[in-house]
């Protein structure tokens, strides 16, 4: 048995392998409503072998969308469609889980192939798309070039956490056995935790407790509206890779405070904070953010996932054989090859027969590969 199909538990649910389908926004919805192409998306995952499939950034309010095409679940009207892509994961045996998301002053931005800008006037041109106006902790654009977003009122900071709580409930109504907060990347969420966004000096930002508060306060949301017996994640990015921002030791405390109201698992992402350009302190190779999975699970004591240019199937292996995480997340790998965790099942010698396939197509390969070794084809 290798370590990367070994089963994985947290709380009541149980992964068949450690291998999850990273959030992968498709900017394909209409209205926040998933649709056939959400489904196939996100079946071809479930019929690949991932343990985990996660929906992408998932908007629990209709602002909170970063661009037009977003997913939601801010209505009940939402549920339904959703429903039937988490039966459908579930019933190929991954376990279907959701990210729930909140853009802040990342809102009203153009889909990536339109120039992950500012929605303006050429978008309402050519696509009748409207720009709305963002929300942040601080009044700090995200960008140069980007509009200046309103600073939260109490109001404001109480409404998005009671969304959060709200999208919860309707993911357990849809089936979704996991929740994942996208709490990295510059999304709402981290905004409040890094201080390069968070310039407050109410009980909501001034210190790490302060800026900490809105994450906790989402979390403890979610837990009301949520089974006790379903696990509950947090993506951070453990780093802003800037002077100034979220450092490792930061993200430790972070993880611990989670922790402490119900959140069982850490994913381990890095920047997102400030801008498209790449810092300068960060140097992207193989699994370059594993080294944070692995310091959250040793000094958080959390259960982690390491994310980030993973594709090859014995490094992930070796990731875990080695604790370095308990699972891995994969994104543009699965894109290239959603059938990557069979794959790799075969390459690591823990699938010999196509055994982990459904059966319409595992019976014909393991028919074709018996033809092929008897005609010296293989
Ligand atoms: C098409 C695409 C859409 C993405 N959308 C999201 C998203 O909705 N939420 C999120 O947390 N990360 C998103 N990401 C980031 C991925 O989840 C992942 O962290 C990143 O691509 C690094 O993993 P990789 O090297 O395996 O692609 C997206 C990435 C891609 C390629």
């Amino acid at each position: 048995m290798t370590h990367l199909f070994s089963p994985f538990t947290l709380r009541d649910v149980t992964f068949k392998n450690r291998i999850a389908v990273s959030p992968m926004s498709q900017y394909r919805a209409l209205n926040g409503d998933a649709n056939l192409w959400h489904a196939v998306h996100l079946g071809r995952f479930a019929m690949g072998g991932a343990g985990l499939v996660y929906t992408e950034a998932t908007a629990v309010e209709a602002d909170g969308r970063r661009t037009h095409g977003d997913l939601g679940l801010w209505d009940d009207s939402q549920i339904k469609e959703l429903r039937r892509i988490a039966e459908f994961i579930e019933n190929e045996g991954s376990v279907p889980g959701i990210q729930l998301a909140h853009a802040g002053r990342k809102a009203s931005e153009r889909r990536p192939w339109h120039g992950e800008t500012p929605v303006d006037a050429e978008d309402v041109a050519e696509r009748k798309e409207e720009p709305w106006d963002a929300i942040a902790p601080s009044a700090i654009p995200y960008a140069d070039g980007w509009p200046t977003p309103c600073e939260m009122s109490e109001d404001d900071i109480q409404r998005v956490i009671a969304a959060f709580g709200s999208a919860a409930r309707r993911s357990h109504e849809a089936g979704f056995k996991i929740i994942e907060v996208y709490a990295a990347h510059g999304f709402l969420i981290h905004q409040f935790l890094s201080p390069i966004a968070n310039q407050r000096t109410d009980q909501w930002g001034g210190s790490a407790e302060g800026r900490m508060r809105f994450a906790i306060k989402v979390a403890e949301s979610i837990r009301e509206n949520w089974p006790e017996k379903y696990p509950l994640v947090f993506r951070l990015s453990a780093t802003d890779w800037l002077d100034g921002g979220l450092e490792a030791a930061d993200t430790i405390e972070i993880s611990k405070a989670l922790k402490a109201v119900g959140v069982d698992m850490i994913d381990c992402s890095t920047g997102g904070i400030g801008g498209k350009d790449r810092p300068r302190r960060m140097v992207i190779e193989q699994g370059f953010q594993v080294p944070f999975a692995h310091q959250v699970k040793s000094e958080a004591d959390i259960a982690t996932m390491a994310v980030g240019f993973l594709w090859d199937a014995k490094t992930c292996e070796e990731h875990i054989a080695t604790g370095k995480a308990d699972m891995v997340a994969l994104a543009r790998e699965l894109l290239d090859d959603p059938n990557w965790p069979l794959h790799a099942a075969a390459e690591l010698g823990a699938d010999e027969n196509h055994n982990m396939w459904s059966v319409e197509a595992g019976w014909w390969l393991m028919k074709r590969d018996r033809l092929l070794t008897k005609l010296g084809l293989r």
